[in-house]
């Protein structure tokens, strides 16, 4: 049963016995189209960053997940967030704002600035803006209002490894 309390729940660092349960909720919460967006492509180029990735744990059950992976824009370090997921019943009590909080956190804290892809709506109340985003180029199709920055203005060119 999932508790309606986020401060039941226990968050941790990504380990490496963690992927088969977060492909299964990635599965579950974005289906078959996931491997289609570009963010796959930055994510099969980039390196994966574990110690700034959470997992949040409702006893030993995954119910959220986001990770981070390490970039370059035009050359200059930075981290990228996704994919971020939460499990569809245990929606709507913070655990995603959390887990984004977390990551984000943690690559600010390492002097990197954070760039995803995602909606406005929700990733600007941790102080995500497209605005900031407006020269940043994804390496494929984007809808350029939903690429998002937090924690620099001046990014400028291609996401590559
Ligand atoms: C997005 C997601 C991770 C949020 O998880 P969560 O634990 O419900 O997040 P929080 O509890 O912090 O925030 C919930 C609030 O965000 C809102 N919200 C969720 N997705 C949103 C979106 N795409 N745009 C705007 N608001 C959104 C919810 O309606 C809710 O609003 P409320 O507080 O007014 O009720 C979860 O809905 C999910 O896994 N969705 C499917 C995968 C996905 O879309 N991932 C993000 C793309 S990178």
């Amino acid at each position: 049963m999932i508790v309606p309390a986020e401060q039941a729940l226990a968050f941790t660092q990504e380990q490496p016995q963690d992927a088969g349960a977060i492909e299964a909720l990635l599965d579950h919460a974005f289906g078959p189209g996931r491997f289609t967006k570009v963010s796959e492509r930055v994510r099969e180029f980039a390196e994966f960053r574990p110690e700034m990735s959470f997992c949040a744990w409702d006893g030993g059950r995954l119910v959220g997940s986001v990770r981070m992976w390490a970039i370059y824009v035009g050359g200059q370090p930075a981290m990228f967030l996704g994919p971020l997921a939460v499990l569809a019943e245990a929606r709507k009590f913070g655990t995603g704002g959390d887990l984004v909080q977390r990551a984000s956190a943690a690559a600010q804290a390492a002097g990197y600035p954070v760039v995803l892809v995602g909606d406005e709506p929700y990733f600007g109340r941790f102080g995500y803006s497209v605005a900031a985003a407006k020269d940043v180029r994804l390496p494929g199709p984007v809808d350029q209002r939903r690429v998002l920055v937090l924690g620099a203005s001046d990014l400028t060119g291609l996401v590559t490894a």
